[in-house]
């Protein structure tokens, strides 16, 4: 059984595989942490030290004893009011306006089975294989008439232990809550760095490594999506953790909008890890019977370093986030219409484009922006999703068709969540975008963003993409947001701070929708790029395009940073012409598309433009892909080096069963004469023998795995050359 309650300790302990979870009821009902660690037995209650700790406060039943204070006392959801200064997960307010509350244990229930969330993603499980079970903690605070559920749901197996949270108004007043996170992880002790990921549009996920210390660091978007410059990923390890040793920790926020993470050591040396919802523009004021559910924290930890760490998100993701008819396919190889025309094509252009692709064996044509109203250019019409007849020549139904024809899947753009000021759905519905009455509204690509926290409004959003989907065999929909939220104000909202949140529950509920009457449908998120690349998101679409930035060395860094939190499965990744559009360089088509072959893989770009001899080139690119695809969607990721610090990128993919491996690097030097580089491979069959099918050698696995493959050095052979080894076991 993972979770245990053991009566004299009033311990509760959650078991993964791998890993330990305890908490305590204390003698005043006080729930504290006690560990999340390496697997192991027994009561642990003697690591919170209890005394004299000078100014830290007592909560009133201890007042004779100074050696009692939460403002130390490692906690599973600590409060603001309670005597603990440190940054809580809970602030509330009361009818009185008066901050505080006092939560204590109220009750808990062990169940079989994995929790859902009302509204909100959450990783499921799988009845036959997880053995899951969820273990839910009552809190309450009895003058407030506040309880909160702590959720815990534990997928042993993955050694992976959710988190959720479910602030309840059981009272007879007005509550009001100021901030709200979903989970937190106090530490008695240890010297810690943090490891985040962090950039901006077009080089998103970098990951930076900082060291924890009593300055708080905070890693949170305040921007209605989980955004470019930070994601809602935070890693904990000891200061000495690398790749494949060491401890670490990592919390991963299923959840798309305005989210803050902290981390901060207090004065006794103790760290606090927290995450959840933002508290900027947040104030959400909860009536009696009413309830505010906080979103689900992943957890994981491992003492084999970043590499385990990963491994175990990834599992979690792909098998137990993402969820449908494509969780576990191979995606389509697509060539998509933006780099190749951005707006400029017509009808015959496109299925032009659809003949060539099918002759390089491309499956999936993506009508990117562009196909509808009077959208001629990034200025308008946002919000008018019919097909615009006269650029294409006819209906969307007879473009479908022309493509199908040819042997092509169809796949099409939208970006449902935006209105173009210049469109008739905002001069029909002007009060249906997020603007405040009498302020000019500050603009984003030129477009305001739909208020989804309005069902009606989520009704329309529906209906218009169903609209469109239903012209025709569309298999693959690219759902673009390509603004941030600045001016949060509804012209409905009963109050305004609690728009944000609402906005994302209306989100949900417009993507739970069109999964359900489209099954079939692949989505792929996008925002600008990747600035919602979230394990929300991928509760919805099993693929999110990754960023705008397909130069092939910027992606080395955007994927690797990717990586850390995100599996292959769920990183859209295209190759792209050059020199790169947004960088100039020049990389040869073999390395943009050995750096395309870790996600899911496709083509950005005009084939009408490149020599027959190119095209021939792309043709073996795509069924190469076809081969080792699988691979890539279900192996075993590793990441070799880092391209931040090494002159050298390097990853590998292993199958589940370890009979094939394929090994990738980008050497990032060039120098005359240069120096020998090897790359070292991991997760062999031991005692096993390899054979590189692209090249016939033969490899025996321990000595690949203890010195590496040597690369060829070669003069004049340019810059960011490739090597791709495909190895199986013999
Ligand atoms: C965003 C996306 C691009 C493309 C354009 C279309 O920038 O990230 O891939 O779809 O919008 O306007």
């Amino acid at each position: 059984m993972p979770i245990i309650f053991d009566e004299r300790a009033k311990t509760l302990t959650i078991h993964t595989d791998g890993t330990t979870y305890q908490m305590q009821v204390d003698e005043i009902g006080n729930l504290l942490h006690l560990y999340y660690g390496r697997r192991t037995e027994g009561a642990l209650t003697y690591l919170p030290s209890r005394f004299d700790r000078g100014t830290s406060a007592s909560p009133y039943e201890k007042a004779d004893d100074r050696s009692y204070s939460l403002d130390f006392l490692p906690q599973e959801f600590p409060v603001q009011g309670a005597g603990d200064m440190r940054s809580p997960l809970l602030v509330v307010r009361d009818a009185q306006g008066a901050f505080g509350c006092d939560l204590r244990y109220a009750r808990h229930e062990i169940r079989s089975g994995k929790y859902g969330l009302q509204g909100l993603p959450a990783v499921y499980a799988d009845s036959d294989a997880d053995d899951a079970q969820t273990l839910s903690v009552v809190l309450s605070d009895d003058r407030l008439g506040l309880e909160v559920e702590l959720l815990y749901g534990v997928l042993p197996h993955l050694d992976v232990i959710c988190r959720a949270a479910i602030v309840r108004n059981t009272g007879e007043g007005r509550l009001t809550v100021e901030k709200v996170q979903s989970a937190c992880l106090d530490f008695v002790h240890g010297d810690f760095d943090l490891i985040s990921l962090a950039g901006r549009h077009g080089m998103e996920r970098v990951p930076v490594r900082t060291p924890v210390s009593q300055l708080s660091y905070v890693v949170d978007s305040a921007k209605g999506s989980s955004s470019h410059q930070q994601n809602p990923f935070l890693l904990l390890a000891d200061r000495d953790t690398t790749e494949v040793a060491g401890r670490c920790w990592a919390m991963e926020l299923a959840y798309s909008g305005s989210f803050k993470g902290e981390v901060a050591r207090d004065q006794y040396g103790q760290t606090r890890l927290q995450l959840g919802l933002s508290d900027e523009l947040f104030s959400y004021p909860l009536e009696p019977g009413e309830q505010l559910v906080a979103p689900e924290v992943i957890m994981s930890y491992s003492t084999e370093g970043f590499g385990r760490l990963s491994q175990n998100l990834h599992r979690c993701v792909r098998e137990r986030v993402c969820r449908g008819y494509w969780r576990d396919r191979v995606r389509p190889v697509l060539i998509n219409s933006w780099e190749a025309f951005y707006f400029d094509f017509d009808g015959d252009r496109l299925v032009e484009f659809a003949r060539l692709a099918k002759e390089v064996g491309i499956e999936l044509l993506v009508v990117d922006d562009g196909w509808f109203a009077n959208r001629h250019d990034d200025k308008r019409s946002l919000g008018d999703w019919r097909v615009n007849e006269e650029k294409l020549g006819g209906t969307l139904a007879q473009l479908i068709a022309a493509v199908n024809d040819v042997g092509l899947q169809f796949g099409i753009w939208m970006e449902p969540e935006m209105v173009s000021e210049d469109s008739d759905l905002y001069r029909a519905h002007p009060d249906w975008a997020l603007a405040i009455p009498g302020k000019s509204p500050v603009l984003g690509r030129n477009q305001l963003v739909l208020d989804l926290s309005r069902p009606e409004v989520c009704d329309n959003v529906f209906a218009q993409i169903c609209g469109v989907l239903d012209q025709g065999p569309v298999t693959y929909l690219k759902w673009d947001y390509n603004r941030l939220i600045t001016d949060v104000y509804s012209h409905v909202a009963s109050d305004q701070g609690k728009v944000l949140y609402d906005y994302i529950l209306g989100l949900y509920s417009v993507l739970e929708r069109v999964n359900e009457r489209y099954p079939q449908l692949l989505i792929e998120g996008c925002a600008g790029g990747g600035g919602r690349f979230d394990a929300g998101m991928l509760y919805y679409t099993p693929q999110i395009w990754c960023s705008d930035n397909t130069d092939a060395v910027d992606r080395l860094t955007i994927q690797y940073g990717t990586s850390f939190g995100y599996p292959c499965s769920a990183v859209g990744a295209h190759v792209s012409a050059c020199p790169n559009e947004m960088s100039g360089r020049m990389t040869s088509l073999g390395t943009r598309a050995a750096v395309a072959d870790a996600g899911t893989f496709g083509y950005e770009l005009d084939l009408k433009e490149l020599s027959d001899e190119t095209r021939a080139k792309i043709r073996e690119q795509v069924t190469w892909h076809h081969r080792i695809a699988p691979l890539v969607q279900q192996g075993t990721y590793h990441r070799l080096t880092n391209p931040l610090t090494e002159p050298l990128c390097a990853w590998e993919q292993v199958a589940p069963d370890g009979s094939q491996a394929m090994v990738s690097a980008v050497v990032l030097e060039t120098h005359g004469y240069g120096i020998p580089r090897f790359v070292v491979p991991r997760g062999l069959t031991p005692g096993a023998r390899y054979q590189d099918v692209v090249r016939g050698d033969v490899f025996e696995a321990d000595a690949l795995m203890e010195m590496g493959i040597p690369l060829p050095l070669a003069m004049k052979a340019g810059e960011y050359r490739s090597y791709t080894y495909l190895l199986e076991r013999v």
